[in-house]
């Protein structure tokens, strides 16, 4: 059975929980792989909104499994707070559906408090993080002195670790200027009951993978933030603190690479950025502004107001490139309705020299601007709209044409919120 990536191939915030949501029909098991908290999925299913932060969005599906796997940096307050309201809305009903992987970093309340001091302290050149404690929990992963869902379930190695962290962390936040809020004997306390609640779900998820996918089942592994915010290939240091490329579906969950056969890319139809960082195709002016309204730009997980601009061509094929993109999902079609002209940056300018493709320097990037093509627009609302054919002459030219530039065919576009309010060209479940 086919097992599919979907990945953010813009700054995040592409819709993937909503595409994700969709195909999880197709799917037995839905795999988060990297990630925490900072990621936010707003859902939208017979008209009641649910917001997700952790649990992949395929929970909504009774009888299909969910995976948080290794990659993934889970904060068990969230996590805990999370089943519990799906539990009460009639989903979860069986601890079976969730699986933990034993191996998943915990973000402890100094990872979250380091976040928010370093921010205070950085001014200018601040990342602009969730301050969700995710890139303090992956640098102590990283140094091999992280705490992970085992540690919960285990009181005394949890008291160990929490006495010996906290201790460095106290420490580093003097540095920062600021100070400890947590008692240790109440963490201890504390996370000794959150673990209590999660080992239900606490389990070797990638030999539990392992084996759903021996017995044929298919999985869809669920990336959180998109291609630009990737440690590795985004635009470093405005960045996450994991891999978000379809590569790190394999590390953050446990299969092997050869497991995957299909990776798309969701890309809005103009673009946002939340936090800080260059953004070539920014639009700081009304077009920005109704962008932003009516696409309700503002983060699930902050509230933040979302940066927008017109689609970036560039930015987009080397999504492609790096993610080895089989197709697109254009989403949030509808939002561009009633623009007289839409836009899309084909090349980017810096002074006298223009660039085809995404620069890898970041300094170069911040001074470029882009180089649009201009295509006409339409009129017509296309919520209503079921079929590639019926929607609007314009709307498809736009569609193809930003296809042909990234050099990558479109596989779905939504043009709405609603679970229904999506067109599927090709599911890579149904080849
Ligand atoms: P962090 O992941 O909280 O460390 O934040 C690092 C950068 O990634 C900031 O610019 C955040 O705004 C951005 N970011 C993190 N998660 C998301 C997301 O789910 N959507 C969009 N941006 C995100």
């Amino acid at each position: 059975m086919p097992n599919v990536v979907i990945i953010g191939a813009q700054w995040g915030d592409e819709g993937k929980g909503k595409v994700v949501d969709l195909l999880t029909q197709d799917a037995d098991v839905v795999v988060r792989f990297q990630g925490g908290n900072n990621a936010g999925h707003t859902l939208v299913v017979g008209g009641e909104k649910t917001v997700l932060h952790l649990i992949p969005a395929g929970i909504l599906h009774p009888g299909k499994s969910c995976v948080i796997g290794n990659g993934v940096v889970a904060d068990p307050e969230v996590l805990c707070t999370e089943i519990d309201k799906l539990k009460a809305r009639g989903f979860l009903q069986d601890d079976g559906q969730l699986v933990l992987s034993l191996d998943a970093h915990v973000i402890m309340p100094w990872h979250k408090a380091i976040d928010i001091a370093r921010e205070a302290k950085a001014g200018e050149g601040k990342i602009g993080t969730t301050g969700r404690g995710i890139g303090p929990t992956y640098e102590d992963k990283v140094a091999r002195r992280g705490m992970r869902i085992r540690d919960l379930l285990d009181e005394q190695r949890l008291a160990r670790k929490v006495t010996e962290r906290s201790a460095a962390a106290r420490e580093e936040l003097a540095r920062l200027g600021a100070a400890a809020s947590w008692k240790d004997e109440e963490v201890v306390a504390r996370y000794a009951e959150l673990g209590r609640k999660l080992k239900p779900f606490a389990r070797d998820a990638a030999l539990w993978l392992h084996r759903a996918l021996a017995a044929g089942k298919s999985a869809l592994f669920e990336g959180a933030q998109g291609t630009l915010l990737d440690v590795d290939h985004g635009t470093y240091p405005f960045v996450t603190s994991s891999n978000t490329v379809a590569g790190n579906a394999a590390c953050g969950s446990g299969v092997g690479p050869t497991a995957i056969d299909t990776v798309i890319g969701i890309t809005k139809a103009y673009s946002t950025r939340v936090g800080g960082g260059p953004y070539p195709s920014e639009l700081k002016d009304e077009t920005g502004e109704r962008l932003r309204k009516v696409g309700n730009e503002y983060g699930a997980t902050t509230g933040r107001p979302r940066r927008t601009g017109w689609i970036d061509a560039l930015a987009l094929r080397y999504a492609a490139r790096v993610n080895g993109l089989d197709g697109l999902a254009v989403t949030k079609l509808d939002v561009l309705t009633g623009f007289s002209e839409v836009k899309i940056a084909v090349k980017y300018r810096m002074g006298g020299e223009t660039f085809d493709e995404m620069p890898s320097d970041l300094e170069t990037l911040e001074k470029c601007e882009a180089i649009y093509e201009s295509l006409p627009g339409w009129t017509e609302k296309l919520d209503g709209v079921r079929r590639w054919e019926d929607l609007p002459k314009n709307t498809r030219a736009y569609v193809e044409r930003v296809a042909q530039i990234v050099g990558v065919k479109v596989m779905a576009v939504s043009v709405g919120a609603d679970r229904g309010e999506t067109i599927i060209l090709e599911n890579p479940f149904r080849k």
